[in-house]
């Protein structure tokens, strides 16, 4: 199926339409008298989008208190540590829009014991959603970064939690950051009513080509395809560069997935 993959000029112009849709979705679930549950990546390229929503403009016209936000995944850091995803979300966005206390769900990588903190996120996650039910919790929508080894989320190339398709969330070792993480799996990310994946900079360009129409399977970020749901790629003119030509050589990236 062809990619839906929408071009901007500039890593602002690819925010301010993020943050159109954002609204678009908001409103649409708050005029279904129902709640809007999204989760949020961190990293660098969603910052803009979230200083857009939390900003004078948006913030009177988006129905927060019927806005959940939960994350995609967290360094193993405390929230107030630079490298923290919950510290940029907060910096940008939480710290200014009126969203109820209690429908902020953040992740604990401060914890020692990181998988009790998954398990403990499961725990909010099913206590939000659908109690009771087996089911990967649906989110109405999860924002997606890119990495340029062709990761989401805290999903890496080789990683053992691709291939988790129980738990919800997972503790999860980055061999190349020496590092570890949490993220949301691919039953949750798959389980998304939409997904947008914010694209920008030349760095990504070789990437974004390859996960877009190179072979499957060979990137993490080609495993996010929502059985019922809809991905939709926000890409800034940089990043898409070789999406028009033959996409030509790249670097060689870290060894694809499989
Ligand atoms: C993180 C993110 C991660 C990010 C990509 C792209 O914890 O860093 O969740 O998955 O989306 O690494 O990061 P940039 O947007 O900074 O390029």
């Amino acid at each position: 199926m062809t990619p839906d993959v929408r071009v901007y000029p500039s890593l602002e112009e690819l925010s301010r339409e993020a943050a159109a849709e954002f609204e678009a979705l908001a409103h649409r679930r708050a005029e279904a008298g129902k709640g809007f549950y999204v989760a949020l990546s961190g990293g660098s390229t969603p910052r803009r989008l979230y200083e857009l929503l939390g900003s004078p403009g948006l913030l009177s016209r988006i129905p927060w208190a019927s806005v959940h936000v939960f994350q995609v995944d967290e360094r193993a850091v405390p929230p107030d540590d630079p490298r923290s995803n919950y510290r940029m979300i907060r910096e940008a966005l939480l710290s200014r829009a009126p969203i109820p206390s209690d429908h902020i769900h953040r992740l604990r990588g401060e914890a020692s014991d990181l998988e009790e903190a998954a398990r403990d996120y499961e725990a909010e996650l099913e206590r939000a959603f659908r109690p009771g039910t087996a089911a990967p919790p649906r989110f109405d929508l999860i924002l997606l970064g890119l990495g340029v080894d062709g990761h989401t989320a805290s999903l890496f190339p080789g990683s053992k939690a691709l291939g988790e398709q129980t738990r919800w969330v997972t503790a999860t070792e980055v061999a190349p950051l020496g590092a570890r993480r949490l993220t949301l799996t691919l039953p949750v990310l798959n389980a998304a009513e939409r997904v947008l994946f914010l694209v920008a900079g030349d760095e990504k360009a070789w990437t974004l080509r390859q996960v877009l129409y190179g072979p499957g399977g060979r990137y993490p970020a080609q495993l996010i395809r929502p059985a019922h749901g809809r991905v939709t790629w926000y890409v800034d003119k940089a990043a898409a560069r070789r999406l028009e030509d033959g996409g030509g050589e790249g670097p060689e990236l870290a060894r694809p997935m499989c």
